[in-house]
């Protein structure tokens, strides 16, 4: 077996979960006949997982692609020296539109830990910051706008859809008599604490803060993250050369069944896993966030599509 490695990225803070089983897929693959092959890393990050197929194997490329730009930065900087080996653009996957196909298409869904715990990006629940939540933060509207401009019902809505909050009705009228009464909140905490005052008080202090599904629901309609992984499984296979692997790894139930749903079904694709691979304890104890990581598999068919 080839080399194998814990990926934690020094000047951007992020583990990359599920690396191991990664490679053990990417060594499954049959050989090409062509000398080099090429995997897209649809959302580079830092280039963690990008970074590790490179080491272990020489003969692959990577086309790296992300839509924040701090990312972009980091994962420049952490792959320059594998040269022509690497491309990246600074784009949204479901924009993207590959010159050549290639042979493992694979996505690791949603944020990443320095999106998160800086507070100026303004997706933290824990910290303070603007309330933004923006990947690319010159593209969208941000989420005080979304919270602005949608009128209580759609709010609710989407805080009931994206996040599967049983409070949504409850949030979002908070949120929208707050909104009339002081015209904004001052930032990430303001919004968390009226979230945690619409649960009962002894739910306030459970194991997860009662912001978090609110939180969750807002990002992903701020990022327009299902419409992008519904293209991103659409044109998928169309990148892919024949027999070539489709990887993605998701980390809530929502983008799990729209993967789960979209390897079963599609024509173009043969599911590889039945059931999801999850990280092993010894990796959750270690990155918490590999806990809710799914991954799933599915490889072309040998037909060229
Ligand atoms: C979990 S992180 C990836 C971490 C990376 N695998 C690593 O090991 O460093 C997810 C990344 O996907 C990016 N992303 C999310 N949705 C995207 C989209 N539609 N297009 C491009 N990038 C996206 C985010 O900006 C973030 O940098």
């Amino acid at each position: 077996m080839k080399e194998k490695s814990k990926v934690a990225n020094s000047n951007f803070n992020h583990l990359s979960v599920l690396t191991n089983e990664l490679i053990e897929f990417l060594e499954k693959l049959p050989k090409s006949e062509k000398k080099i092959s090429c995997m897209i890393d649809a959302t580079l990050g830092g280039g963690g997982h990008s970074e590790l197929v490179l080491k272990t194997f020489p003969e692959m490329n990577v086309i790296g692609i992300d839509q924040d730009p701090q990312a972009i930065e980091a994962a420049s900087k952490k792959l320059k020296n594998f040269g022509q080996r690497v491309k990246i653009h600074h784009a949204s996957f479901s924009e993207f539109n590959p010159l050549e196909k290639v042979e493992v298409l694979f996505a690791d869904l949603g944020v990443s830990s320095p999106q998160i715990d800086q507070a100026s990006r303004g997706f933290s629940f824990q910290i303070d910051g603007p309330l933004d939540m923006r990947m690319n933060p010159s593209k969208g509207i941000k989420a005080s706008e979304l919270i602005t401009k949608l009128n209580e019902r759609d709010l609710a809505n989407i805080i009931y859809k994206y996040g599967e909050e049983k409070l949504s009705r409850r949030i979002a009228r908070r949120i929208k008599n707050d909104l009339s009464t002081k015209g904004h909140y001052t930032g990430t905490l303001d919004l968390a604490y009226a979230i945690s005052g619409c649960y009962p008080a002894k739910a306030r202090h459970g194991r997860i803060h009662p912001a978090t599904r609110t939180f969750q629901a807002l990002r992903i309609a701020v990022n327009k993250e299902l419409d992008a992984l519904e293209s991103l499984l659409e044109n998928g296979p169309k990148w892919l050369n024949p027999n070539g692997l489709f990887i993605i790894i998701s980390f809530h139930s929502l983008e799990d069944r729209m993967v789960k749903n979209s390897f079963s079904t599609n024509e173009h694709l043969v599911k590889v896993t039945k059931k999801p691979i999850r990280a092993k304890l010894t990796e959750v104890s270690e990155n918490p966030r590999s806990k809710s990581a799914k991954l799933r598999v599915a490889r072309k068919n040998n037909l060229n599509y």
